[in-house]
């Protein structure tokens, strides 16, 4: 229908007549001649229509914004002094002979260029209107670059696309299943995949030997900026290559795509251990462009008179832990009661601190609620471990190590924000070393990863001290958000029902949920392993976006529902039937 996209003309097509088809993006009446602003996916181009044709000055004049419209017309330089250099096709402009109105539309619920007035609900409600804005249709394009590039280096390097299914059985990641009825087995149900982790085990086990996948993923989980309901993982497996080849080689492939798309180089990246990572930065996913850091000082805290320290200091599962900010002595009371709320989100009862006036003082020269609690000597002894110097000020945290680490780490986070502390723009690396299990709230172990990663010792070892155990697990972390996350998997049936063991999983529902993979493990498995990253969060911080929904074409709100199509939704009492499948409406509170 056209020779052209509206954003491809430029001063070579002058004296050209072309046809373009596209939306109105604007329409202006000025003094007798209509202006439309036409606009496709590549651009937008000006176009004149004169009172002299006047069949297609008419129609001009009738078009309204967002209608669809076809035109043919002659290239022409714009006149002197109209000349826009903001735009591709800025220098030149499309005088237009004739008009077509392909489509009408109805004024749209928001204007394309004041969508940062509109809620994004609203905007979520019109996603058809809301993809046509550059902005995202930019972030569109480029989601779709990084998946080709990240295919075309899997396919040189021999990996096979192979599909996965979605209908199957709990994968477990951690999340709640989705679970879809079944008509010809009544009673039972499918689950979506959390991953596609278990098949692409068993496409190991086949001797696939390298596969991928761009595979949805489903998980009902509490959904936060960077999580949805339903997202997409770059799934890789291996056979025969150790963590470090499996390291080495998908760092490549993030830095090559950092290198293409954006001319960035990421450098090599540093490898942490869990321990350090929770010790320094009090998260397994450490922000590196932050230069602040966690320093324990249980030992010093542990017979002072101050029960809030001393308690958390003794007992072996607390931690006290203090955070120095350098300059931190200009913030002010109401900053630092600010910062108190923020740490009580994530369990803290409080946030002492100590402002260093003058360090040379410990009499009179710290400004602090809890300094009247600790002795002369301790307090040179903090000052002198965290180095601190005058003008500065330490924050403590003292609870379970559980409370300490997510409160202070996230603080740690906020105040790099807040004081634009942050010393790079790409911060990336890998978080190794992860212990197999940790403790639930209710004295139960959980796996880290999940519970077919390997662990770093014998069954007979892993038995003895779970909770100790390393695992081969590692994290691909980018500016404090996992990226990515694999291990070597557990390749031997024996090592697998060990920790099912641990998991109180019992032998029945080990044969009832997994036995197709402990079977599998018995016949030929091959030493295998992997990793998945996720793709809405790479295509996130490539395009410095702060929601995952800005890069998805159809997302889900936080309450995971669709307001494009209403899902979830009910559905007929006949469908129901067929299912067996009676609703009982929750109770209102
Ligand atoms: P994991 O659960 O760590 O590992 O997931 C891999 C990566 O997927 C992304 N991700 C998400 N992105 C958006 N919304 C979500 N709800 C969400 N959950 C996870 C993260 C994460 O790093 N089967 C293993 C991988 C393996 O071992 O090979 C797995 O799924 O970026
Ligand atoms: P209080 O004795 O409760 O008045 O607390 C004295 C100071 O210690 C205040 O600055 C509190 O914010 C702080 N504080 C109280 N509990 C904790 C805690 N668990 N960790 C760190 N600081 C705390």
């Amino acid at each position: 229908m056209r020779s052209h996209y509206c954003g491809e003309l430029n001063a070579s097509n002058i004296s050209q007549e072309i046809t373009l088809c596209g939306w109105v993006h604007r329409r202006r009446d000025h003094g007798g001649v209509i202006f439309l602003d036409v606009r496709d996916r590549e651009g937008i181009t000006q176009v004149v229509f004169d009172p002299d044709r006047a069949d297609s000055f008419a129609l001009a004049d009738s078009v309204r914004n967002e209608y669809v419209i076809k035109l043919t017309g002659l290239v022409r330089a714009r006149p002197e002094g109209t000349i826009n250099p903001n735009m591709r096709t800025g220098e030149i402009e499309v005088l237009g002979t004739s008009l077509e109105i392909l489509n009408a539309a109805q004024t749209p619920p928001f204007q394309l260029d004041e969508h940062q007035a509109v809620g994004e609900d609203i905007r979520l409600k019109n996603r058809f209107i809301d993809l046509r804005r550059p902005e995202i249709q930019q972030k569109m394009r480029f989601r779709s670059k990084v998946t080709s590039v990240l295919r075309r280096y899997l396919d040189d390097n021999g990996f096979l696309d192979i599909e996965t299914p979605i209908l199957t059985r709990a994968t477990p990641e951690g999340a709640r299943d989705y679970l879809v009825p079944s008509r010809t087995q009544q009673g039972s149900f499918f689950a979506l995949p959390q991953s596609p982790q278990l098949f692409k085990q068993l496409l190991m086990v086949s001797g696939f030997d390298r596969y991928y996948q761009i595979a949805k993923c489903f998980r009902d989980e509490d959904l936060r900026a960077d999580r949805q309901p339903e997202f997409t993982q770059v799934d890789i497996e291996t056979s025969f290559m150790s963590e470090e080849q499996i390291i080495a080689m998908t760092e490549e492939m993030i830095t090559n795509l950092f290198k293409e798309l954006m001319n960035i180089d990421l450098g090599t990246f540093p490898r942490m251990p869990y321990s350090e990572a929770m010790e320094s930065y009090g998260s397994d996913k450490p922000d590196l462009r932050i230069p602040l850091t966690l320093v324990t000082v249980s030992d010093l805290m542990a017979d002072v008179d101050f029960k809030v320290f001393s308690g958390p200091a003794t007992d072996p599962k607390g931690r006290v832990a203090a955070l120095k900010v350098p300059g931190g002595n200009s913030l002010t009371r109401k900053q630092i009661d600010d910062y108190t709320k923020f740490v009580g989100i994530y369990g803290a009862k409080g946030l002492a601190y100590i402002k260093v006036n003058d360090k040379s003082n410990l009499e009179e020269g710290l400004q602090s609620p809890i300094v009247k609690f600790l002795p002369v000597e301790v307090r040179g002894a903090l000052l002198e471990r965290l180095e601190a110097q005058d003008g500065d000020l330490i924050f403590f945290g003292a609870d379970s190590a559980k409370i300490v680490n997510e409160a202070l780490g996230a603080l740690r986070c906020k105040l790099g924000e807040d004081m634009d502390l942050y010393t790079c723009e790409w911060a990336p690396l890998w978080v190794v070393d992860f212990p197999m299990f940790e403790e639930t709230s209710d004295g139960g172990i959980t796996a880290i990863h999940h519970p077919f990663t390997a662990p770093s010792c014998s069954p007979e070892d892993l038995k003895a001290n779970p909770l100790t155990a390393l695992s081969q697990a590692y994290d691909m972390v980018l500016n404090g958000t996992e990226l990515g996350g694999g291990s070597i998997r557990i390749h031997q049936a024996s090592m697998q029902e060990a920790v099912f063991e641990l998991l109180n999983i019992s032998e029945e529902e080990q044969e009832e949920k997994f036995g197709f993979l402990l079977d599998a493990l018995k016949f030929g498995a091959p030493p295998h392993g992997g990793l998945a990253f996720g793709l809405d969060r790479l295509v996130m911080l490539m395009t410095g976006s702060s929601s995952i929904r800005d890069v998805i074409a159809f997302p889900k709100t936080q309450s995971a529902t669709c307001l494009l199509t209403q899902a979830p939704g009910e559905v007929s009492e006949k469908q129901l039937k067929e299912l067996s499948i009676r609703v009982r409406k929750p109770v209102a509170e």
